[in-house]
């Protein structure tokens, strides 16, 4: 179904809505669904409701109340070194939460969508496609790698999705690469450390919701990646950036490898992340467009804020 047809009215709980992909999963919901409910602990929408999904009894409660038909699990913990430093709240939020959403969906015949990432990779292969072994290093990794094991192994009507590197949600909710680089720019850096021994394919929210909503129209049942088209390293991500920010000769980008960061990111990366979207390219179902394309529309809202328009 487009965005532009009549609703339908299946009742799509999200689950952790309150982050960088939040946003545009809940705009692509509603545009789609009139039954929306978008849930967090981390209040900082108005359409938000809380939900600690940790919590068992309070989650069957609201799957009671609310009578999902689509349950989205999107939120985790996403910073590794706070997941490195504390494993019992990664597994527990990380693994064990999207096993009560699994529990929770399976027992009522919904349908599961959970989302994983291309860093349950080992990072020794160039690409990976959705047929290649995760090896997780990671606690981070090693708690989301659990969670698609279990979606995996005991729902009958799943999707998982693996994203790569999210872009997405603009200088408020953008927890990661981009806004990191654009908050030195912001805070007057000149020059830009970046390594450029880290490879990946970055992912844009928008096109990620709108994605996964469209795959699942399928009917496709089963576990995607989904990124966008392209790949690269980080340093090529921030020189791509920077030149959309129009500040090529204002800021220097310095390429350095990951021991530069060591001390700041001690988390285990994998070298390596970039994955092909193998099966949605086989199903014709890819919706993904190139990750330099997405970057140009998704700099729009950094160059406004840079020159104060936001
Ligand atoms: N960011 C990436 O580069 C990336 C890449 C691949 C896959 N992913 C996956 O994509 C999904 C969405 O990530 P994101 O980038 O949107 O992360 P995000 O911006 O950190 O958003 C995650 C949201 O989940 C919330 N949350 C955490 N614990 C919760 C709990 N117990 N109950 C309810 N909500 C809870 C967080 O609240 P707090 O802010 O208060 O913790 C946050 O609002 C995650 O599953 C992540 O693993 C992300």
């Amino acid at each position: 179904m487009s965005a532009t047809s009549t609703k339908t009215n299946e009742r799509v709980l999200l689950l952790g809505a309150g982050g960088m992909l939040g946003s545009a999963v809940y705009e692509a919901a509603t545009v789609r669904h009139s039954h929306v409910l978008a849930t967090d602990i981390d209040l900082n929408e108005p359409w938000l409701v809380h939900q600690d999904f940790r919590d068992l009894a309070s989650l069957e409660r609201l799957f009671d109340e609310f009578k999902p038909t689509i349950v989205f699990h999107l939120g985790a913990l996403t910073d590794l070194e706070y997941c490195e430093t504390n494993p019992e709240d990664s597994w527990a939020t990380n693994a064990l939460s999207p096993e009560n959403s699994a529990l929770l969906a399976e027992k009522r015949g919904l349908t599961l969508v959970y989302v994983s990432t291309a860093g349950i990779f080992g990072g020794e292969q160039e690409f990976y496609t959705d047929f290649d072994m995760p090896q997780p290093t990671s606690h981070y990794a090693k708690s989301k790698y659990y969670g698609e094991l279990f979606v995996e192994r005991k729902m009958s009507k799943y999707f998982i999705f693996r994203a790569g590197w999210m872009m997405g949600g603009g200088p408020e909710k953008d927890k990661k690469f981009v806004n990191k680089i654009y908050r030195q720019i912001k805070g007057g850096a000149k020059e830009l450390f970046v390594v450029a021994d880290k490879l990946g394919t970055p992912t844009y929210t928008v096109d990620f919701a709108n994605g996964m909503f469209r795959v699942l129209e399928t009917g496709f049942y089963g576990l995607y990646n989904q990124v966008c088209g392209g790949s690269g390293s980080r340093l090529d991500v921030a020189r791509e950036f920077v030149r959309l920010l129009g500040l090529e000769h204002e800021v220097k980008v310095t390429e350095v490898d990951s021991s530069h960061w060591q001390k700041e990111y001690f988390a285990p990366r994998p070298h390596s992340e970039k994955l092909v979207n193998m099966k949605l390219e086989r199903r014709g179902i890819n919706f993904m467009r190139d990750w330099k394309v997405c970057l140009a529309e998704y700099a729009e809202v950094f160059r406004k804020d840079l020159s104060g328009k936001v």
